[in-house]
């Protein structure tokens, strides 16, 4: 059993919401190719679509005209999205919309309150269950404001952005950790008037309609990240993924592999619109343990549970801190990852905020809780193919919300 060939991933699930949403801010025809292929990504696009937005899909490639969001008729479902939900309460905020956010039950016990308080203070009017979905938002012309961001959140820092375009008067955000910054990246090459200067973000007013935009959305890291794991931790393996996006401030999980002595080359590189793109070779490696940090973490936030699985076979503890914000993602995902890495046979100790892990563990077979969470569903989906016994996973259909070809993939590559 190895894994072998050569991978072409649909685009990135931050990157596709984003050219999706920001298509508001344009007149006329915005071309999307590659884009991710999730149920997420698509709650985003019938949001719009309930928005009074345009836009029609065949295959991978979506067409969506610009034009300003409509007053909702019905409640906008985000689905199991957090971005989806956060982007639209700023983006619904700047442009003086009436509308109602709801999600399913994992999206309605995720805290809002990192949102609501300062597009509050930004003079938005908005009605919560207890800082929870179902989130009312009704029209209000808004100010700019200083705030600096008390959680390392690109969703956050986007919701506030997009409401800043939409303000009266300038906005200053700050972040304390940089996280991933394709909202910056992307508004800036539309001609939006938005200034980075260390982890400082200005937002000046709109005052025109933004460029147009045809993009073909680079692969998508996060997916990429259990194929690089299971090619890491399965002998014999050996894989190139093309097309991967390669953004500094989404390649953490591949620069700590590569200091626990993962072979993970970059082989070509290039721009597209703004953004790092590549083609990587991985080949199965003797890993070393190693330590993370909090500084450590927004830039392989969704790799966690990964990484977790791969330190179970590097040499030595493995120990990762300051990583709370894994407690508040789709699940609990440090207790999915204790909970299940105990079920099949790993030594694990749960902190509250992060986990101590053993190394050279042998996997045993045993029965998977995904909590619905379609990360921790591919995470033991790869256990599988590494351990002798089976191991069931309870929900696998979880997987669709980011990578609904997953399950067919894995078998290209196997051998
Ligand atoms: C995302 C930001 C991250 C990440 C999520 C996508 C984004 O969430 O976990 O999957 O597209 O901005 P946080 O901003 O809550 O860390």
């Amino acid at each position: 059993m190895g894994i072998r060939g050569t991978l072409k991933l649909p685009g990135d699930k931050s990157i596709s919401h984003r050219a999706l949403l920001f298509s508001t801010f344009t007149k006329g025809k915005n071309l999307i190719h590659n884009i991710s292929t999730g149920e997420d990504v698509e709650s985003t696009r019938i949001c719009l679509l309930n928005s009074g937005v345009k836009s029609s899909k065949k295959n991978n490639s979506v067409e969506i005209l610009g034009g300003k969001l409509k007053d909702s008729l019905t409640p906008l479902n985000c689905g199991n999205s957090g971005t989806t939900t956060r982007l639209i309460a700023g983006l619904l905020s700047g442009q003086e919309i009436n509308a109602t956010l709801i999600g399913d039950q994992s999206l309605s016990s995720r805290p809002m309150d990192r949102i609501i308080n300062p597009l509050i203070l930004m003079g938005s009017d908005i009605i919560s269950n207890n800082l929870q979905l179902p989130l009312t938002i009704s029209s209000s012309i808004i100010k700019g404001i200083e705030y600096e961001i008390p959680v390392a959140s690109a969703q956050v820092k986007s919701c506030l952005i997009l409401a800043g375009l939409g303000a009266k008067t300038p906005s200053h955000f700050y972040e304390k950790t940089p996280t991933r910054d394709h909202t910056e990246i992307m508004l800036e090459k539309m001609g939006a008037d938005i200034a980075v200067e260390n982890n400082l973000i200005t937002v000046n007013p709109l005052t025109k309609t933004l460029n147009n935009y045809e993009i073909n959305i680079p692969g998508d890291p996060s997916t990429a990240g259990f194929f690089i794991g299971a090619t890491l931790i399965i002998p014999n393996s050996k894989l190139i993924i093309k097309n991967l996006l390669l953004n500094p401030s989404r390649i953490g999980l591949i620069k700590v592999l590569q200091k626990m002595n993962a072979q993970i080359h970059i082989i070509r590189q290039w721009d597209e619109i703004g953004e790092t793109v590549g083609d990587i070779q991985v080949s199965y490696s003797q890993l070393n343990s190693i330590d993370l940090v909090k500084d450590d973490i927004p830039s392989m936030v969704d790799e966690l549970p990964i990484f977790a699985l791969i330190a179970s076979q590097a040499d030595g503890i493995t120990r990762v801190t300051g990583a709370e914000e894994l407690r508040v993602k789709e699940s609990d995902r440090i207790k999915a990852i204790c909970t299940n890495m105990k079920e099949i046979g790993v030594n694990i100790v749960e902190l509250k905020d992060g986990f101590i892990i053993e190394g050279n563990s042998n996997l045993k077979g045993g029965h998977i809780k995904t909590f619905n969470d379609h990360r921790i569903a591919m995470t033991f989906e790869i256990a599988d193919l590494l351990s002798n016994e089976k191991i069931i996973i309870d929900n696998p259909n979880c997987i669709d919300i980011s990578y609904p070809e997953f399950k067919e993939t894995l078998k290209k590559i196997s051998i």
